[in-house]
């Protein structure tokens, strides 16, 4: 098992003065879910997701040195302005990450980034924002370590960005990417994602997202809180076993295309983790009545079709559409004559499968 210490940076002469680098790291959506967590960002139980496409964050950051005084210093940008309220996340980023990269406190950066999705749709941005700000700070790291090698790299970027927000180390590299420790998923770890190890079947090759914009409101809980809630909840230890469970059946259906039972467990693991929610002290609801219409909705056209169309949920109202890539003209003509009344503004978002960060 590798131990977090092989991610602690050594002390490197500083021979860079100043540059920039820009990554764009897409949003990733969970097939079995990651909710509750250890000490430092370790889950409760091990997850699977899809990284996505479309939805990304677009990071650019600038650096110079400057005198090592122990403290950070940065400028914090979104969309080419000024963002005072994002900055003490990345605060809180760079003194959790500041033990495996003491280099960061010899340079000023300016961070300047930007989202391809609509500003406040209810779409998680600290997965892909965490992963595009870990993979900038890496690629400072390698110019300071220019023997490090890829497999290192993007290693430790998952690392660092599970350190920002658990999710985001599953945005890294991989088309299907596995976090938490698994008995039968080879090299999975609770530090970082891992790619999925088997090949994936045809079936599951450029699967489609289509988020349905159902609520775009500032969410009534947030995640670290929920998480939060796990500790002590009466269902805790039979939920993170079934999230072992869940896995393996996951691990067999990606290997064999057995669509019908990705559904279930994927239907299956979006209804717990609202469950989870509403069964904890203080329980809380997510979901809005047009979540459930949609629900409904989709259940019924699957039914009446036997198209293999499913949703899955995160911590909010919006409902992500999953489907196989050969029924796309059926599933969006059926999206946009019965599902979009029921999406804020009429907002949706297609995506399908991506393959994780990249340089720009
Ligand atoms: C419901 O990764 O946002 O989307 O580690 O506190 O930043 P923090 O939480 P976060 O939790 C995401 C939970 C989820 C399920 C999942 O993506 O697995």
């Amino acid at each position: 098992m590798i131990s977090e210490n092989v991610f602690i940076a050594s002390n490197y002469a500083i021979s860079i003065h100043e540059g920039s680098f820009q990554w764009s790291a897409p949003s990733n959506i969970a097939l079995v879910k990651y909710w509750g967590k250890k000490d430092k960002q370790i889950p409760a139980n091990p997850s699977i997701s899809f990284t996505l496409n479309n939805c990304k964050t677009i990071t650019k950051m600038g650096f110079a040195k400057k005198e090592n005084d122990g403290n950070f210093s940065f400028d914090l940008l979104f969309e080419g302005k000024p963002k005072e309220d994002f900055k003490p996340k990345i605060q809180k980023f760079f003194e959790r990450i500041f033990d495996y990269c003491p280099y960061l406190t010899a340079f000023h950066f300016t961070i300047d980034t930007e989202n391809t999705f609509p500003h406040s749709s209810g779409i998680a941005s600290s997965a892909s924002g965490m992963a595009a700000l870990a993979m900038n700070v890496m690629s400072l790291e390698r110019e300071l370590n220019p023997s490090m090698n890829d497999e290192y790299f993007y290693k430790k970027a998952s690392f660092l960005s599970r350190l920002g927000s658990g999710s985001a180390c599953r945005s890294v590299k991989g088309e299907v990417v596995v976090w938490g420790n698994h008995a039968e998923i080879s090299g999975s770890s609770d530090l970082f994602g891992v790619e999925f190890p088997s090949n994936v079947h045809e079936n599951f090759k450029s699967y489609q997202d289509t988020i349905l914009l159902v609520d775009k409101g500032e969410k009534q809980v947030s995640s670290t809180v929920g998480h939060d809630l796990m500790f002590g909840h009466p269902f805790a230890e039979q939920r993170f076993e079934q999230a072992h469970e869940n896995l393996s059946k996951m691990k067999t259906v990606l290997e064999n295309g057995d669509v019908e039972n990705f559904i279930k467990i994927v239907e299956s693991e979006a209804l717990t983790l609202h469950a989870m929610m509403m069964t904890s002290m203080p329980y809380f609801i997510l979901m809005k009545p047009n979540t459930l219409e949609i629900i409904n909705k989709i259940w019924k056209f699957r039914n009446e079709t036997q198209i293999p169309v499913c949703f899955t949920l995160d911590a909010g109202a919006n409902v992500h559409v999953l489907y196989p890539q050969n029924v796309k003209e059926k599933v969006l003509q059926f999206i946009k004559s019965e599902l979009v009344g029921y999406c804020q503004n009429g907002q949706y978002i297609c995506d399908e499968i991506g393959i994780g960060a990249q340089s720009i």
